[in-house]
């Protein structure tokens, strides 16, 4: 029944927790056993509906580690790219939290690029960390890289908290969403998708799932760029550049 579940979990998310069986399935149980449910079968139905629980799944389950100014030398490629056009659009699928996005966000408004934004979008399937983007108010885990000076000046305090000052925000988008399901489309195409740390909880087909959805979702021109350990599907027709040691893909 638990594999089932994990199947389940597999398909629809792409993750695959081989490696962490046990601690996983010891997870659900705890998971299940707090809902009262009458049966795991009962509990297994409701999942897969993917309704409500569903979406409780997988916010417990997803791993949200993120932080501003990570793997920085990246976001300084992307923004160099992005300097050489009058207008431009820029996917984080995954955002996570959105501290990802925030961090372009205020790169590109310290180098006067803010206002050629076509659409910055972060995705992410956990609903709960969207929230928290769309909040725009982290504590202190989140700004271990971040230098005193941007502190001051893209953020407020606010109840112990760093919040993103609203000229930032304005124009960063965020939604729940699942890289596999339709409706990842309706975003349109982008010059920029950046993918940093959501390959790395993927097996070798669900890489190539991914890989898919970032070449249809990318602009005839469009750059993809992936965190440090991540690993594009081997059937990708994206091509590997590398610039100043910084690996990119383009379309
Ligand atoms: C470790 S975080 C990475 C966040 C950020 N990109 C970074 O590098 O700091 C990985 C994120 O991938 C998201 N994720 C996993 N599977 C996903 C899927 N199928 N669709 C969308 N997001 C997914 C998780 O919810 C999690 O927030």
């Amino acid at each position: 029944m638990l594999n089932k579940i994990l199947d389940i979990f597999y398909n629809k998310t792409g993750i695959c927790f081989t490696e962490k069986q046990d601690i996983v399935f010891q997870k659900i149980e705890n998971f299940s056993r707090n809902r009262n449910f009458s049966s795991f079968h009962t509990f297994l139905q409701e999942i897969e509906k993917g309704g409500e629980l569903w979406q409780d799944l997988v916010n417990f389950l997803t791993v949200n580690e993120t932080y501003f100014f990570r793997e920085y030398r990246q976001l300084e490629l992307l923004v160099e790219f992005a300097a050489q056009k009058n207008r431009f659009s820029i996917l984080c699928l995954p955002c996570s939290s959105g501290e990802e996005v925030y961090t372009i966000a205020i790169m590109l408004e310290k180098l006067g690029l803010y206002g050629r934004i076509d659409k910055l979008i972060g995705i992410d399937i956990n609903s709960v960390v969207v929230e928290k983007a769309i909040s725009g108010s982290y504590g202190k885990k989140s700004f271990h890289k971040t230098s005193e000076d941007i502190k001051n000046r893209f953020f407020t305090e606010k109840d112990g908290h760093l919040e993103v000052k609203k000229e930032i925000k304005s124009k960063c988008q965020f939604y729940s969403d699942n890289i596999f399901d339709e409706k990842i489309f309706k975003y349109g195409k982008f010059d920029f998708v950046l993918s940093r740390n959501m390959l790395i909880y993927f097996d070798k087909n669900s890489r190539e799932r991914a890989s898919s959805i970032f070449f249809d979702v990318l602009k005839d021109d469009g750059k993809l760029f992936l965190g440090h350990a991540d690993i594009l599907g081997g059937h990708s027709n994206l091509k590997k550049k590398l610039v100043n040691s910084v690996i990119y893909y383009e379309r």
